[in-house]
């Protein structure tokens, strides 16, 4: 039985709450150790990794700062078009910094190849990337994850962060969508 009330087009829930939550901890912990007093600039990707970047954040005890980045998404589609466009840039200098992106989801790996080739260009002292999920996928690009948080099969998920068509994305959980609701059924 579910533990959480589903959203209208929500096939079913993927990743509850407090399993997300649980392995956030764990991520945090990871975290905390690997980089003690070095305070990371921990780096969130719009809008996708808002939820996770917060929940994880706070779940961390050693110095922080963060920033955001945001490139362009699919829109409407649930593809990816492997166009990537920076629509918001960091509003500091990384160069000498320790930077950790923190990614909602690595799809076909493109999105996470741009925005690392962007970051290394501007001399920070190392990228790491944790992502909160990641997709089985053999053809991706071969990037750079360091941290995952669940490997996923490859279905179009939404919730915690995750959107289709802008919607979805206060969902506490991880979801399929109905393929009805994505005019795919
Ligand atoms: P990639 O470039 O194909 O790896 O896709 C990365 C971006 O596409 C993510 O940051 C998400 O914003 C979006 N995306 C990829 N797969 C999904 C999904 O299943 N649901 C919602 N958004 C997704």
């Amino acid at each position: 039985m579910l533990s959480e009330p589903r959203a209208r087009g929500v096939a079913r829930v993927l990743i509850d709450e407090p399993t997300l939550q649980g392995r956030i901890g764990e991520l945090a912990a990871e975290l905390d150790a690997e980089y003690g007093s070095d305070a990371p600039l921990m780096v969130g990707v719009l809008n996708g990794a808002v939820a996770f970047m917060t929940d994880l954040m706070r779940a961390m005890t050693i110095p922080l700062e963060i920033d955001f980045m945001a490139v362009s998404s699919y829109g409407a589609s649930t593809r990816s078009s492997g166009v990537v466009r920076i629509l918001k840039d960091l509003s500091r200098d990384i160069e000498g910094r320790r930077v950790l992106v923190v990614e909602d989801i690595v799809d076909s790996g493109l999105t996470l190849q741009y925005l690392l080739d962007v970051l290394q260009r501007r001399n920070p002292a190392d990228v790491a990337v944790v992502a909160l999920l990641k997709k089985d996928k053999a053809d991706a690009v071969p990037v750079r994850v360091d941290r995952v948080g669940f490997p996923i099969p490859d279905e179009f998920v939404v919730g915690y962060g995750l959107d289709y068509a802008g919607r979805y994305r206060n969902l506490p959980y991880v979801a399929v969508l109905d393929p009805a609701a994505i005019g795919e059924g």
